[in-house]
C-alpha cells in the first residue's frame, strides 16, 4: 500500500494500456504530420464530405493509402464520417490543423515534433553518453520558422490580451509605447505588435543569426523600418538605458543558458524605464515531488525532456523569482498559469 497522494496502485493491464495509448499517440502525431505535408487537412477544410478517391485524385495520391489514413483519422476523432465513404474534419480541426493564421493553429507544434524532436531523440543516445548538445541557434530557416509557428498562439495572446492588460499599458500602446522583444527569433511577435499598435515602436533582439536574418527580410518586405528595429546580439545592445516601457520574453527565459541568465535579467532591469513592465511568458519546472504529476506541469516537463540536448533547463518558481529579485525587481511579481501549462510573470520596475 502506498499512501502518497501522487501515487496509486495500477494493475498490470492498466500499465499495458498506458504503453498502447502512448504508442497510438506516436502514430497519430505522424498521421497529422503526414496530413499536413500532403495537404489533406487543407483539402478537407475546403471540400468537406469528400471521399478518398476525390481527395487522392485532386492531390495526386495513392487511393488505398488515403483510405487507410481517413479511417485511422476517423477512429482518432480527427475526421468525421457517417458512412466510411465521405469524410470531413471533426469540429475545430479546420482551425487547429488547417489554418495557419488562426490563433489556435497547432500544426507548427506537431511539425516541431516530427521534423525536429524526432531527429534530436535519435542523437540522444550519443548525447546522453557524452553530454553533448545541439543548441537552438544556427540550425536552419525551416527550424527557426517552425518554432515561430509553434508559438504563434502565444504571440496573439501577448499582443491583444497580456500586454494591454498591464496597468497603464493600453493607453500607452495607443500613443507611443517603446517595446523590446527579447529572443525575438524570426520576429513574428514584433510584426504582430507593430500591426496591432501602429503608434508604438518595437525592437526585437536575438543572438540567433538564422532567426534574425528571416526577421530582417520580413522587415524589408513590410517596410516597417520607421517603427521596427531588429538587432542581432546581446540584450544590452538593443537600446539606451531606461528607454523601454515594456520588455517581453516569450518562451525565451528557459532558452537562455543558466550562466548568463542573471546578467540578462540585470540588463533588462537597466533597459526598462522607471515603472516599465517586464512580461515573461514561459514554463516553470516543478520543484516539489507531488508537482510532477499535476496537470499544469505536464507540458513543461515534456519540454524539458524534448530540449535537454539543446542545453535548455527550465527554471523552477524559486529560480525565476530569485533572478528577478537579484536584478532589482522588488515590486510584487504577478504569476498565473494558462492553457496547457504556460506561466505568465508580470513585474514592474
Ligand atoms: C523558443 S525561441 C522563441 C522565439 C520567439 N520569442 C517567438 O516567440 O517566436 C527562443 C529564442 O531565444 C533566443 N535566445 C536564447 N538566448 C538568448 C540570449 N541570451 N539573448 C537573446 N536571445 C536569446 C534564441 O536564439 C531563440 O530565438
Amino acid at each position: 500500500m502506498n499512501d502518497k497522494s501522487w501515487s496509486k496502485s495500477l494493475s498490470s493491464d492498466e500499465q499495458v494500456s498506458k504503453i498502447f495509448e502512448w504508442r497510438r499517440g506516436f502514430n497519430i502525431i505522424y498521421l497529422i504530420s503526414l496530413g499536413m505535408d500532403l495537404g489533406l487537412f487543407k483539402f478537407l477544410r475546403k471540400a468537406p464530405n469528400s471521399n478518398p478517391k476525390e481527395i487522392s485524385e485532386s492531390l495526386s495520391l495513392h487511393i488505398p493509402y488515403v483510405e487507410v489514413w481517413c479511417k485511422t483519422a476517423f477512429a482518432a476523432r480527427i475526421l468525421e464520417t457517417d458512412n466510411c465513404v465521405e469524410y470531413r474534419l471533426a469540429e475545430h480541426f479546420d482551425k487547429i490543423l488547417a489554418d495557419e493564421k488562426d490563433p489556435s493553429f497547432l500544426g507548427g507544434y506537431i511539425k516541431l515534433g516530427t521534423d525536429f524532436a524526432a531527429k534530436d531523440f535519435e542523437f540522444s543516445t550519443t548525447a546522453f553518453r557524452d553530454g553533448s548538445t545541439v543548441p537552438f541557434q544556427n540550425r536552419s530557416n525551416h527550424f527557426a520558422d517552425t518554432v515561430g509557428s509553434a508559438i504563434s498562439g502565444l504571440h496573439v495572446l501577448t499582443t491583444h490580451k497580456l500586454l494591454p492588460s498591464l496597468p497603464g499599458m493600453k493607453q500607452k500602446l495607443k500613443t507611443d509605447c517603446n517595446i523590446l522583444d527579447i529572443g525575438c527569433g524570426t520576429g513574428r511577435l514584433v510584426f504582430r505588435l507593430a500591426k496591432a499598435w501602429p503608434k508604438s515602436s518595437i525592437v526585437g533582439v536575438d543572438i540567433d543569426n538564422t532567426g534574425i536574418n528571416i526577421a530582417r527580410e520580413k522587415l524589408n518586405e513590410l517596410q516597417l523600418e520607421s517603427q521596427v528595429r531588429i538587432v542581432q546580439g546581446d540584450v544590452i545592445e538593443s537600446g539606451e538605458q531606461s528607454s523601454f516601457d515594456a520588455i517581453l520574453m516569450v518562451e525565451v527565459l528557459h532558452e537562455i543558458s543558466p550562466e548568463v541568465r542573471q546578467e540578462t535579467i540585470g540588463d533588462i532591469f537597466k533597459l526598462l524605464k522607471p515603472e516599465g513592465w517586464l512580461l515573461i511568458v514561459d514554463e516553470t519546472y516543478p520543484s516539489e515531488t507531488e508537482d510532477y504529476r499535476k496537470a499544469e506541469y505536464q507540458f513543461p516537463i515534456q519540454t524539458a525532456f524534448e530540449e535537454v540536448t539543446w542545453g535548455n533547463i527550465i527554471p523552477t518558481k524559486n529560480i525565476q523569482e530569485n533572478l528577478l529579485l537579484t536584478a532589482g525587481f522588488t515590486k510584487k511579481i504577478g504569476r498565473k498559469i494558462i492553457g496547457e501549462g504556460f506561466t505568465i510573470l508580470e513585474v514592474q520596475k
